[in-house]
C-alpha cells in the first residue's frame, strides 16, 4: 500500500466530522447506512488496484438521489470533505433500471450492475437485438473505480461503455477515459481508437450544496444552451454526484419507427440520413421551386421519406439499398419507392427535402418551430396544430425523423399577431409536456432566450448562468442570447 497521506497534505480548511455530525447522517439514512466499522472501511479506503490507501473513518450509503442532496448540503455547509464512490461500495444501492419500451432509452441509476441490466433488458424483450445492444454503465463521474462484472469477468475503469454484438455474440468494450472522453475499444487487450458511439443522452446529478439537476433528457438531439452533461462525464465526481444517467438502446421494431428500424438493420453504418416531410411540404416544393418534381407521381401520399447511404463499395450498399427498398414494399412498410440512378437525380430528390425552407419563404410568412419530440408523438404536433389553425395557414411538418426532430412550420399570407398566439405558447407547452427540446438543432439565440424554461429546469439554467458569469464576467460575449436576459443584465 502506498498511504494517500504521502501525496498530499490534508487541507486544513476542511473540518473534521464529530458525533453530531454522525447523529444527523444517521437521521437521514438510518444506523445501519452509517458505517464506522474498522473492517468494513477498508474496501473503502482502497483501490481497486491495491495501491492506495484512504484513511476515510465514515462511510455514508445513501439510496436516493434525495439522501445524496440531503448529505451533501449538510456536508457544504459543514465544510466536510466528501469523496463520491460508486459500485464496489454500493453507494447508492442495487436499483432497479427504468425502461422506456418506446423511445428505447433505459434510465439507470448509480449502483445498477451490468449484468442486471442486461438481463433485464433480455427478459424485458423490449430491445431488438439487431447488429449491436448498447449498454452503458456510467458511474464514472462518481467513481473511477467502479466494479462491473460482465459474463462473471469483472472490469474496473472510467466511464464504461459495452456493446454487445448479437451477430458475433461479443462483446465490444468502450472506455471514456477523463475529461479527454476519447472512446477506445477493448478488444483482446489491445486499445484500439474507435469511433464515438452514444454518449448517455442525460444524467442527473447533485452539486457539492445539495442541488439535485435533472437533466435527464431522453432526446438525441438537443440545443436548447449548454450542454451541461458534458461537465460531468469525465468529472470523476469532482463537480457532482451522478445519481442516474439515461442511455440509448435500439429499441423494439414498433409500427411507428418500423421503417427507420429496418433501415438502421438493413444499411447499418452506411446510412447516412433518414428525413422525412408530409404531403404538406411536399405540396410546396412542388408548387414554388423551379424544377422540383415529385419522382413518385402516380398519387399524392402522406408521407415521403429520404434515406441516403454513404459507403465505400458503391455496387454492394447499391444492392443493399435496392434490397431494403424491396423488402420495405413486401413487407407493406411503404407503398411504393424510387432509388437514384445517378448523383443528378439524387440531388434532385434532395431537393425536394432541403428545398422546403426557401419553398416556405417563398409562399410568404413563417413561424418556425425546431423540436425534438420522442417519435411516437411526434406527428402529433402537427396534426394538433392544424386542428387549432384551421384554414387560417399550412401547417407543415419535415425533418430529421433519425434524430426524432421535427421541423414544424405554419405558413401563413401574412405575419399576424392572432395566429401567432394560437401557436405560442401553446407549442412550447406541449414539447415541454412531452419532455421535448425546443430547440433540436437551431440553438436558443435571442429568440428563445427567455423561453429556455420550457426545456431546461431553473437549476440547470442557474448553473449555466454561473458558468457564464466565471468564463465571460463582464458579459461581453454574445449579450442577451441563450440565457434569460433576467440573469445575465
Ligand atoms: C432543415 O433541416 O431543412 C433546416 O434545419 C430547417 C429549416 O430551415 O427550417
Ligand atoms: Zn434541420
Amino acid at each position: 500500500y502506498g498511504s494517500l497521506a504521502g501525496l498530499v497534505q490534508r487541507n486544513p480548511r476542511f473540518s473534521k466530522f464529530n458525533d453530531d455530525d454522525v447523529r444527523y447522517f444517521e437521521g437521514i439514512l438510518g444506523s445501519k447506512n452509517v458505517v464506522q466499522d474498522e473492517d468494513r472501511l477498508v474496501t473503502s479506503n482502497t483501490d481497486w488496484m491495491h495501491k492506495y490507501k484512504g484513511s476515510s473513518k465514515l462511510l455514508l450509503q445513501p439510496r436516493t438521489t434525495d439522501e445524496v442532496a440531503q448529505i451533501l448540503k449538510y456536508c457544504n455547509s459543514r465544510c466536510l470533505a466528501v469523496v463520491p464512490q460508486g459500485g464496489n461500495t454500493g453507494l447508492v444501492g442495487g436499483s432497479v433500471p427504468v425502461f422506456d419500451e418506446v423511445s428505447g432509452i433505459l434510465v439507470c441509476e448509480a449502483g445498477c450492475i451490468l449484468e442486471n441490466i442486461i438481463s433485464f433488458l433480455d427478459n424485458e424483450g423490449s430491445v431488438e437485438m439487431f447488429q449491436l445492444m448498447l449498454v452503458v454503465c456510467v458511474l464514472s463521474a462518481m467513481d473511477p473505480f467502479m466494479e462491473i462484472y460482465l459474463n462473471g469477468i469483472q472490469l474496473k475503469g472510467g466511464t464504461i461503455f459495452i456493446l454487445k454484438d448479437q451477430k458475433h455474440q461479443n462483446f465490444s468494450i468502450y472506455v471514456m477515459l477523463g475529461a479527454s472522453q476519447s472512446i477506445f475499444s477493448f478488444a483482446s487487450a489491445l486499445f484500439i481508437l474507435k469511433q464515438a458511439f452514444d454518449c448517455p443522452t442525460g444524467v442527473e446529478a447533485v452539486l457539492a450544496n445539495g442541488t439535485v439537476l435533472d437533466m435527464l433528457k431522453t432526446l438525441r438531439k438537443d440545443n436548447t444552451g449548454y450542454d451541461l452533461k458534458h461537465l460531468f462525464i469525465g468529472s470523476e465526481g469532482s463537480l457532482g454526484i451522478v445519481t442516474k444517467v439515461s442511455i440509448l438502446t435500439p429499441p423494439k421494431l414498433s409500427a411507428v419507427n418500423k421503417l427507420l428500424q429496418e433501415a438502421k438493420r438493413k444499411l447499418g453504418e452506411i446510412l447516412s440520413a433518414f428525413e422525412f416531410l408530409d404531403s404538406q411540404s411536399m405540396n410546396l416544393v412542388l408548387n414554388h421551386l423551379e424544377g422540383a418534381r415529385n419522382p413518385i407521381p402516380t398519387s399524392l401520399h402522406n408521407f415521403y421519406v429520404l434515406i441516403e447511404t454513404t459507403g465505400s463499395d458503391e455496387s454492394s450498399d447499391k444492392q443493399k439499398l435496392e434490397a431494403f427498398l424491396l423488402g420495405s414494399m413486401e413487407n407493406e412498410l411503404i407503398s411504393d419507392g424510387v432509388l437514384a440512378q445517378d448523383i443528378n437525380q439524387a440531388s434532385s430528390f434532395w431537393l425536394l427535402r432541403e428545398g422546403i425552407p426557401e419553398a416556405l419563404m417563398r409562399a410568404g410568412a413563417v413561424y418556425k418551430y425546431d423540436l425534438s419530440i420522442p417519435l411516437e408523438h411526434m406527428y402529433s404536433l402537427v396534426e394538433e396544430m392544424r386542428s387549432r389553425l384551421g384554414n387560417t395557414a399550412n401547417v407543415v411538418g419535415y425533418g430529421h425523423l433519425g434524430d426524432s426532430n421535427l421541423h414544424l412550420n405554419v405558413s401563413t399570407p401574412h405575419y399576424d399577431d392572432k395566429i401567432l398566439s394560437q401557436i405560442e405558447p401553446f407549442v412550447y407547452e406541449w414539447t415541454s409536456k412531452h419532455r421535448g427540446s425546443i430547440s433540436a438543432e437551431h440553438g436558443i439565440g435571442l429568440m428563445k432566450a427567455n423561453k429556455i424554461y420550457y426545456s431546461k429546469s431553473r437549476k440547470t439554467v442557474q448553473l449555466m448562468a454561473s458558468i457564464k458569469n466565471l468564463m465571460d464576467p463582464n458579459h461581453i460575449l454574445n449579450p442577451y442570447k441563450v440565457l434569460p436576459q433576467s440573469l445575465t443584465s
